[in-house]
């Protein structure tokens, strides 16, 4: 059993930290936030008082953080884990960032002689409490190998993408079909209803139909259809139109860099940028149905 240093233990950080708890890790955690370290320390974290602290007598590190700016901060300077991490330590980014920070990280680690690897997760809260999330491991093989057991008690799928900044970009490509797909579903139920058509009848045939989708299955937005819908609990989280957002904006930084069309996305970017300046970012991204139905209110 290893022990493991833990930066960024929010919603995400947190219960994958159990999880390396259960499968009988140590774990040294460090967050900016006092209620964050509060309850990684009830949940049996050992909290340090800063990012190098953690990393004391740690062979490997995970980063939980929002976005590749904190990223960088968490990585970088005198007091970051560049500078203060044991030669040896393996390094493992799990945030979701762009794929230009990433690739930074990526160089900055081999100049400081660091094996590092890019492992953003799909699977949301409940993905990280059940320890079910699925990994998109980016990097140097050898490093990706590495960091195999340390991931799995937290995965359902560990899967190497390829070279570095891979695992990112297997992500933002993902996040850019599901919220597309969130907003084609919410245009097609909006005018089934409209049509005539009870939800659930129309629902129970899309989902063995060539309509079907996750967000189809998981976030259909009428109430009573789907039990997992954010629609039964007015449009409450399960995840906010703010990170749908900052996910969708992580895909068209990445289609200006390579000169890719994403005409839908940015449909779908105006439309959860719509919700989010209206002060509904922290509804459920599933909100988009009342643009499409005009009950939006912000
Ligand atoms: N929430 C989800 O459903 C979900 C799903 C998949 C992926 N993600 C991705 O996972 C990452 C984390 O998401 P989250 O929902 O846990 O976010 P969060 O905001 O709940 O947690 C991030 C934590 O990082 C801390 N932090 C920021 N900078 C820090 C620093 N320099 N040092 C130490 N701590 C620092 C914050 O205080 C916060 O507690 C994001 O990149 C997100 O896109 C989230």
């Amino acid at each position: 059993m290893s022990t493991i240093a833990w930066i960024g233990l929010g919603h995400m950080g947190l219960p994958m930290t159990k999880n390396l708890l259960r499968a009988g890790h140590a774990v040294r955690g460090f967050d900016l936030s006092e209620p964050a370290m509060h309850a990684s320390a009830e949940a049996g974290v050992t909290t340090c008082a800063s990012a190098a602290e953690a990393l004391d007598g740690a062979e490997v590190v995970f980063t939980m953080l929002p976005k590749g700016e904190h990223s960088l901060a968490a990585y970088g300077g005198d007091e970051g884990i560049f500078a203060t991490a044991a030669p040896g330590t393996l390094l493992i980014d799990s945030s979701t960032i762009d794929v230009a920070s990433c690739q930074q990280l990526h160089d900055r680690a081999k100049e400081a002689g660091f094996e590092f690897v890019d492992a953003p997760v799909s699977g949301g809260i409940a993905g990280a409490e059940k320890g079910t999330l699925a990994f998109m491991v980016g990097g140097e093989a050898a490093a990706v190998e590495r960091a195999r057991p340390f991931i799995e008690p937290m995965a359902g799928n560990v899967i190497a993408t390829g070279a570095p900044t891979t695992g990112q970009a297997a992500k933002i490509c993902n996040n850019l079909m599901l919220f597309i797909n969130m907003v084609s579903t919410s245009e097609a139920a909006v005018l089934a209803d409209r049509l005539g058509l009870d939800h659930s009848v129309f629902y129970s045939i899309a989902k063995v139909s060539s309509g079907d989708s996750w967000p189809l299955r998981t976030w259909y937005p009428y109430p009573g259809v789907v039990e997992t819908s954010p629609a039964n609990d007015d449009f409450a989280p399960t995840f906010t139109a703010d990170l749908a957002l900052k996910d969708i904006n992580l895909a068209l930084a990445a289609g200006e860099d390579t000169d890719t069309e994403l005409t839908l996305g940015t449909i779908v970017k105006d439309m959860l940028k719509q919700v989010s300046d209206a002060g509904s970012g922290g509804k459920d991204c599933s909100i988009v149905k009342k643009l499409v139905d005009g009950s939006f209110d912000a």
